[in-house]
């Protein structure tokens, strides 16, 4: 072991130590629910891994694990990310598409987020901050970006719709999933809209009783569907996403 990683390792241990020593000290006192959230985030590895990554949050993790994997994001791809904040996913999706035009042998692509939150910048993304994606005005503002960017009348180019969308949770099961079902209907119709043919879709649902529906009623649009759960995704956790692939367009 080399000097470096072994003063980086002692660190880092002292860091662990003092850290665990706080967390001890903050469960104190603290109502069952904070002390199982915190004993879940201080033994997540997808925490510390964003932290060292620059990423914005963990959710970061479940993005790239599913780009890894299925590649949607190319360099030159427009992407629509909905429920952008704090900007993770938009993070990936810039560097991936070459929204900031890093890369200048590359094809740069364009990235607009959305969020009912403000967004920090992200350099190289376009974001709509306060802005609830279910009303008609967001999705005017979407489309008015895409025919200025494209330079087009027609706005049916978007190569992938990203949906990390989630409503406040209420804890009552069956009214979280019936919510989040409702977001993600929006997000699809609208990527019907919007999208290009071959185009991509992936829309973040919590598991429940419309489930199937949704994912039916999406296949049939799209020449692949199927579930993903990305291992950054929590095993406790009844999120899963719909991911589809190879869009056959609409006739107008
Ligand atoms: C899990 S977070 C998204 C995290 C994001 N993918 C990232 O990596 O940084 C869900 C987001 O959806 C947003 N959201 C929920 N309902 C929304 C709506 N109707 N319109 C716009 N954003 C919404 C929330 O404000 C929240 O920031």
């Amino acid at each position: 072991m080399s000097f470096l990683t072994c003063y980086v390792s002692v660190r880092h241990f002292r860091s662990t130590c003092s850290l665990y020593k706080e967390v001890l000290r903050t469960l104190k006192g603290r109502k069952t629910s904070s002390q199982e959230w915190l004993k879940r985030q201080f033994s997540d590895p997808y925490i510390e891994k964003a932290k060292l990554a620059n990423y914005r949050c963990r959710s970061a993790f479940k993005l790239l694990e599913i780009d890894d994997k299925y590649k949607i994001l190319k360099p030159g791809d427009i992407i629509l990310d909905c429920g952008a904040s704090p900007g993770s996913w938009s993070q990936i999706a810039v560097s991936r598409t070459n929204a900031d035009k890093k890369d200048i042998k590359k094809k740069s692509g364009i990235v607009i987020g959305i969020d009912l939150k403000p967004v920090y910048p992200v350099d190289g993304a376009i974001f709509l901050n306060n802005c609830d994606f279910t009303e008609q005005s967001t999705k005017e503002k979407i489309i008015k970006i895409l025919q200025e960017k494209i330079k087009s009348e027609d706005e049916q180019h978007v190569d992938v719709v990203l949906s990390d969308m989630a409503p406040n949770a209420t804890g009552i099961k069956e009214m979280d999933h019936t919510n989040i079902i409702k977001l993600g209907y929006d997000v699809v119709r609208f990527g019907l809209t919007v999208s290009a043919v071959n185009g991509i879709l992936l829309v973040k649902i919590w598991e429940g009783s419309q489930s199937k529906k949704i994912f039916d009623d999406i296949s049939r649009f799209y020449n692949d569907t199927r579930y993903v759960k990305p291992q950054a995704s929590r095993s406790d956790s009844a999120e899963i996403f719909i991911l589809a692939t190879g869009f056959k367009g609409i006739k107008r």
